[in-house]
């Protein structure tokens, strides 16, 4: 078939299969022309591997550091009539490429809050790995079945104890509005939590270790993000400000209970990815700061971020840097001082008309795109595609 986008407000319900995998070529051309690791970890398990932060994380491991990889994801393989999920054949790519140049990869599709696939993923690594040295914890989902009690909790976006209102872009039809956003009611706090909090990164890291297959040293790292003041109602002091708290809170209880390894926090900076795109107000933000950041030489991709984390953090030899909570921050260039003045005098003045001036909406509109495998050098969205691509390790 031709592949097209069809896009509908934050969601694109095709994906390139050929697209998506210059996508992965170019990440790892990318970190394969930066500098070694001193200390990279060898076998690593990406959990929210197919898509974002996770996928980065996974060929950063891979190419940059040598590992053998296992991904966790939740994705769609394609059929004869229906294309794929992205993060389908994204995962097809990498398995393909990490093959080629001689890398163990394996990936698990499903999901990841189940203790089906804990036991599946630790049944693997006894059985071809061993151990783990690394564990990236990169999920971003809408709701979770709780293994325990068997509910279904959801995720919401919202502020908490008042209504939001700001200014917000419309990514379908580029006209700059405004928004507001009613405060979270009843459980829908405690819900995010259980959704987006460390819970199941605590689950997955007590089965590994109950499994006997963390490696002395080991390191474990999940995602968070802070970002400026002015999203503060619906980021940091919202509802998935109070999960991100919860993973914090999760980090020090390994720390404390586990011994033998360390979990840290990574705080990343604003990107688009299927994840973020959905959440009101920060598009606009993400639009304004790449402009930023593009124009004063310092913008980086989720490749860019993640070969830093590596390289300055998690892989160099030495012990990460923290700040005073305890967290690696690579958002530092994102928050520097110069970066946030002008993205928030962008902010005061930025409306529909001068949009393309202040923003870099199109690089918003082509980047997200790109997530699904669109407008990439060299690919021919005329020619038929097959969107039946299946993962060389058969899972
Ligand atoms: P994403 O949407 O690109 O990736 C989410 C991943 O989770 C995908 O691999 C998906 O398949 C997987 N997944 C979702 N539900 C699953 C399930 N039930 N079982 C197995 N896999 C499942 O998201 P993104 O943006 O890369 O986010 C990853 C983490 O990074 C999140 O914790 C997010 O809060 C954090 N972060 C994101 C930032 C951003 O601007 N995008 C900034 C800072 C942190």
């Amino acid at each position: 078939m031709i592949i097209a986008p069809k896009t509908r407000g934050f969601i694109c319900t095709t994906a390139h299969p050929e697209g998506c995998a210059a996508n992965i070529q170019s990440q790892i051309d990318y970190v394969k022309s930066q500098p070694e690791f001193s200390d990279a970890p060898k076998k690593v398990i990406v959990i929210g591997a197919s898509t974002g932060y996770g996928l980065a994380s996974r060929i950063v491991s891979a190419f940059g550091g040598g590992a053998s990889t296992i991904g966790v994801f939740f994705e769609k393989p394609g059929t004869e009539r229906k294309t794929g999920s992205a993060g389908w054949y994204n995962s097809v790519a990498f398995e393909n490429a990490a093959r080629e140049a001689g890398l163990y990869a394996k990936s698990f599709n499903g999901d990841a809050f189940s203790d089906e696939m804990k036991d599946e993923v630790i049944a693997t690594i006894k059985e071809d790995l061993g151990e783990i040295d690394c564990i990236v914890y990169s999920l971003a989902s809408p709701r979770r079945t709780d293994p325990i009690d068997g509910e279904t909790y959801k995720s919401v976006l919202k502020p908490i104890g008042e209504s939001y209102s700001q200014k917000n872009l419309n990514t379908d039809t580029g006209e700059v509005n405004s928004v507001t956003i009613e405060p979270a009611e009843g459980d829908e706090i405690a819900h995010t939590v259980k959704v987006m909090g460390g819970e199941d990164w605590e689950l997955w890291l007590a089965a590994l270790k109950d499994a006997g297959v963390l490696a002395d040293g080991f390191t474990t790292v999940a995602y968070s993000y802070i970002g400026p003041e002015l999203t503060f109602p619906i980021y940091t002091n919202g509802t998935i400000g109070k999960a991100k708290e919860h993973l914090e809170e999760s980090a020090a209880r390994m720390n404390e209970e586990f011994g033998g390894g360390t979990a840290y926090v990574s705080v990343n900076k604003a990107l688009v990815t299927q994840a973020s795109s959905a959440i009101p107000v920060v598009p606009l933000y993400i639009s304004l700061l790449y402009k930023v950041m593009k124009e004063a030489g310092n913008h980086e991709g989720c490749i860019e971020q993640i070969q830093r984390l590596f390289s300055d953090h998690l892989a160099s030899g030495g012990s990460p840097e923290l700040d005073e909570q305890g967290r690696i921050r690579i958002d530092d260039w994102e928050m520097g001082e110069e970066v946030q003045a002008a993205v928030h005098e962008a902010w005061d003045n930025v409306t529909t008309e001068n949009l393309s001036e202040l923003s870099d909406f199109s690089g918003y509109k082509s980047e997200f795109l790109r997530l699904f495998g669109f407008g990439l050098e060299g690919v021919d969205y005329e020619a038929e595609t097959d969107p039946e691509r299946n993962l060389p390790s058969g899972n």
